[in-house]
């Protein structure tokens, strides 16, 4: 049932090519220029005029949130906020007329996700889903949305359901935009082409596995880790670092960049690793000058960065190198090395990686 791999995480990573392909059949059509969502189309209207869209979720759902974030302000113009479920649930959130809501679960069936939905929906807002299970409590509990068709997921550490709800919420993102004309046709037509492209980079970026495997038997006794990323890969950075947590128990964070000069670069000194998600894009530049800022304090810089990127590849100590794409896809394919690296940490530290201690598939508690 694992498909010759040593665990179901291994073999979802490694299915993701797939994954994301399923999710993309049938919807895009890059030569025709269309993506077809039916459970979007319907409030189509709704999220046009929405006042803002407010994505609800919880873990590597709510890194899914981010991204989209950044997505959708960049294509629809809309105002977006990301929310922790549980936090959103609590506060007597305001909700107003207009406010659409994506709420984004890989089980359909995390609690406090369920219950924020219920409450916003009892107060008037509509419910889009992003989920993978069929005829789960959120999915049930949602007006419309749309399925990532990842097929199950067993590892605890979610991998590719996370790039099939980036696909699913970048798909959105371009039909919105498409539709409410905040995108310029040759844009939209060019992200279609490159989205089409992106089963087959995250193939390309597989192929850095044996690569990966020597870098974490080299990085595995490290204490701490830091990821640090800017733009879209910011919540990369968080991804990262939370596989990293849950499967090799190794202290991690996740931060934007430029945000660590704020505190967290009094961490850096010869022991510590420092994960860049540096791939080339509007960031690239400020990146790079983060890069030095931290080889300056003798951290141990890793990066993920473009294939033919001499300035970072100089600066780091080692790379994992990911073909190029649209920054606005690069997520999907610049979490795929980050997530062979805390799987073959956890690996090499002999630990239970479809099982990480004290955490279950689905928080259906609160
Ligand atoms: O099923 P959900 O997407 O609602 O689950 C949300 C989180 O519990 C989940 O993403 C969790 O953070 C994973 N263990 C991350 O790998």
């Amino acid at each position: 049932e694992k498909g010759g791999y040593e665990h179901f995480m291994l073999k979802e990573i490694f299915e993701q090519p797939q994954t994301i392909y399923d999710c993309l059949r049938g919807r895009l059509d890059a030569n025709a220029g269309t993506i077809t969502m039916a459970g979007i189309q319907q409030y189509a209207d709704q999220l046009i005029k929405a006042n803002r869209i407010v994505m609800i979720a919880c873990g590597t759902s709510w890194h899914a949130g981010l991204v989209a974030e950044y997505i959708f302000e960049e294509l629809c113009r809309i105002n977006v906020e990301v929310e922790y479920a549980s936090e959103f649930r609590y506060r007597n959130p305001v909700i107003n007329e207009g406010d659409v809501i994506i709420a984004i679960s890989q089980s359909g069936e995390t609690a406090d996700t369920l219950v924020a939905i219920e409450t916003a929906k009892a107060k008037g807002a509509i419910i889009l889903g992003v989920v993978n299970v069929v005829g789960s409590s959120i999915a049930r509990a949602s007006h419309g949305g749309a399925y990532t068709h990842a097929g199950p997921e067993i590892g605890v550490a979610s991998t590719k359901a996370f790039t099939a709800q980036l696909a699913v919420l970048t798909m959105m993102a371009l039909k919105i935009a498409h539709i409410k004309g905040s995108i310029s046709e040759e844009r939209y037509r060019l992200l279609l082409k490159e989205m089409e492209e992106v089963p087959e980079k995250v193939a390309i970026a597989l192929k850095q596995n044996d690569h990966i495997k020597q870098l974490a038997d080299k990085y595995k006794d490290a204490r701490d880790f830091l990821y640090l990323g800017r733009g879209y890969n910011f919540p990369v950075a968080l991804e990262g670092a939370l596989k990293l947590k849950e499967i090799s128990y190794i202290h991690a964070e996740g931060y934007p960049a430029a945000e660590m000069k704020h505190g967290p670069i009094a961490l850096v000194d010869e022991n510590l690793p420092v994960v860049f998600v540096a791939t080339k894009d509007a960031y690239h530049e400020k990146v790079v000058s983060n890069m030095q800022e931290i080889k300056a304090r003798k951290g141990k810089v890793i990066s993920v960065i473009t294939e033919g990127d001499t300035t970072s590849t100089e600066l780091s100590l080692d790379t994992m190198v990911i073909p190029e794409t649209d920054e606005i896809l690069a997520p999907m394919i610049n979490v795929v090395p980050l997530q062979l690296l805390a799987y073959y940490i956890g690996v090499a530290k002999g630990l239970d990686v479809d099982k990480p201690r004290n955490l279950a598939k689905s928080v259906t508690v609160e």
